[in-house]
C-alpha cells in the first residue's frame, strides 16, 4: 500500500489534483544509499535537481548531506537556497550562458561538467574577469547505448550531449594550458530510466580504457563522474519501494577500476525520489464511448507529461473504490489526444468523485508540468501538510 487509509480520508478536502510527497518513504530511500555509498571508499552521491525541485524534498534531501547536480542557474538559486553546498554542486549542460557560469563562479561551486571546447574558452574567461579559477569536469560522450526510451537516451554519437572521445586528450591539453581552468576528471551520462546493470558495465569498461589512455599520456583523472540513470519499478512500485541501491553501486565496485584517492560521483535523480510521490486527481465524468469506457480525471498532460511524451506507464490506483473491476482508459481534461494516463486498464468500478492516485510520479511529474490551456500549476502536499480530518 503506497498511501496509507488515513492520509487517503485526509485528501477527501483537498483540491485536486496535488502531488502527494510520502516523505518518510524519501528518508528511508536517503538512508538507504547514505549506507550503501558508505560501503564504498570515495564514493559521492549528488542529487539531480531536474528530476524534483521541490523545496521541501529539496530540504530533506540537503539535511542528508548529498551534494546537487545542477542543469541551470534557477537550479544552482534553487539548490542554495534549500540547503545545499556550493562546494557540493556540479553544474552541466550543453548551453549555459555567461550569467549561469558567473553564478557558478560567484558561489565557489565544486565543478563545471563542460560539454565543448567554446564553452571551456568562455568559462576561462569569465573566471579571469573575476581573476577565479574554476573547476572542470569534461563530459565525454562514451557512444553507449541504454536499454531505455529512445528520448532519454544522452550517450550515443549522435545526441548533442558531451565531447567526443576523439576530442578528449586535445581538449584536455587545452585546458592545461589556460590559467584560469583547473581539470578535475571526467564525466559521463549514457541515458535515463535504466534497469540492465549491462548499460553500467558497459561504461565502465569504456571509462576504464579512456582512464587508461589518460594515464599512458601522462594525464591525471582525480575525479570520475557517472552521472545517474538507475531506473524505478513503474509496474510494482509497492514491492520496490526503493531501488536495488546495493546492485549499482556494487555493480561500478565491480567493473570500474578506481585508483587510490580517486573519487566516484553519482548524479542520481530519479532513483532518490521517484517512488515517493504520487498525483491524485478527482474522477470528473466515466464515460461510455463508442467502444470504450473513458475515465475522465481532473490531472491532465499538464500534470503529468511523461505518459504522453515517453509512453511511460504509471500505476493507477482507485483510491475510494473496491467495487469488480471493469476496463477503462484514464484520460485528462486536455485538449490533446495524447492526454492519456492508461489505455485498456482494469480499475475497480469508479464513479464521479472517486480519487484516482498515478503511482511513482515523484520524478520528473511536478517538475515538468506546465499552463497549458491556462491551467493552474499542481498543489504539492507531504503528509505532515495534509488537513486534520474533521470529526
Ligand atoms: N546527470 C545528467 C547529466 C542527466 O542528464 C540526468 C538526467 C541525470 C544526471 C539524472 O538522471 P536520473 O538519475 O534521474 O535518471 N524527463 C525524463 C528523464 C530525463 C532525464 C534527463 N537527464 C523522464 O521523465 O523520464
Amino acid at each position: 500500500m503506497l498511501i496509507d487509509q488515513e492520509n487517503i480520508l485526509r485528501f477527501k478536502e483537498v483540491h485536486t489534483p496535488f502531488y502527494f510527497y510520502n516523505t518518510a518513504l524519501l528518508k528511508e530511500t536517503l538512508q538507504k544509499i547514505k549506507k550503501e555509498i558508505s560501503a564504498h571508499k570515495n564514493y559521492i552521491v549528488h542529487y539531480a535537481i531536474k528530476a524534483n525541485a521541490n523545496p521541501k524534498l529539496l530540504r530533506l534531501i540537503a539535511q542528508a548531506g548529498f551534494g546537487a547536480d545542477c542543469v541551470s542557474g534557477g537550479e544552482i538559486e534553487r539548490a542554495l537556497d534549500t540547503g545545499f553546498l556550493a562546494s557540493k554542486i556540479v553544474f552541466a549542460g550543453v548551453g549555459k550562458s555567461d550569467w549561469e557560469i558567473n553564478l557558478g563562479l560567484d558561489n565557489d561551486i565544486f565543478c563545471f561538467n563542460v560539454e565543448s571546447e567554446p564553452e571551456l574558452e568562455v568559462i576561462n574567461e569569465l573566471a579571469k574577469a573575476k581573476g577565479k579559477i574554476a573547476s572542470v569536469a569534461f563530459r565525454i560522450n562514451p557512444n553507449i547505448g541504454a536499454h531505455t526510451h529512445a528520448n532519454i537516451t544522452t550517450g550515443l554519437a549522435e545526441n548533442k550531449f558531451g565531447i567526443a572521445m576523439k576530442d578528449m586528450e586535445h581538449i584536455i591539453q587545452k585546458a592545461e594550458q589556460l590559467c584560469h581552468i583547473r581539470v578535475l576528471g571526467l564525466h559521463f551520462h549514457i541515458g535515463s530510466q535504466i534497469l540492465e546493470m549491462d548499460d553500467f558495465i558497459a561504461l565502465c569498461q569504456r571509462i576504464n580504457q579512456l582512464i587508461e589512455q589518460l594515464r599512458q599520456a601522462h594525464h591525471q583523472v582525480e575525479h570520475i563522474n557517472v552521472g545517474g540513470g538507475l531506473g524505478i519499478d513503474y509496474e510494482h512500485p509497492d514491492k520496490h519501494p526503493i531501488p536495488n541501491f546495493s546492485f549499482y553501486f556494487n555493480t561500478y565496485a565491480k567493473y570500474l577500476n578506481l585508483s587510490d584517492g580517486q573519487q566516484l560521483h553519482f548524479e542520481l535523480g530519479r532513483a532518490v525520489v521517484g517512488q515517493c510521490g504520487s498525483l491524485v486527481t478527482r474522477v470528473l465524468y466515466v464515460k461510455q464511448g463508442a467502444t470504450k469506457q473513458f475515465i475522465i480525471v481532473d490531472a491532465g498532460m499538464t500534470d503529468l507529461i511523461r505518459p504522453a511524451l515517453y509512453q511511460a506507464q504509471h500505476q493507477i490506483e482507485n483510491l475510494n473504490s473496491r467495487e469488480v473491476l471493469e476496463k477503462y482508459d484514464v484520460v485528462g481534461p486536455i485538449c490533446e489526444s495524447s492526454d492519456v494516463f492508461a489505455k485498456d486498464i482494469l480499475l475497480p468500478k469508479t464513479h464521479r468523485g472517486d480519487l484516482i492516485a498515478l503511482h511513482s510520479a515523484g520524478a520528473y511529474g511536478e517538475i515538468m508540468a506546465s499552463q497549458y490551456n491556462c491551467r493552474a500549476l499542481p498543489q504539492s502536499y507531504t503528509s505532515e501538510e495534509l488537513p486534520d480530518i474533521k470529526s
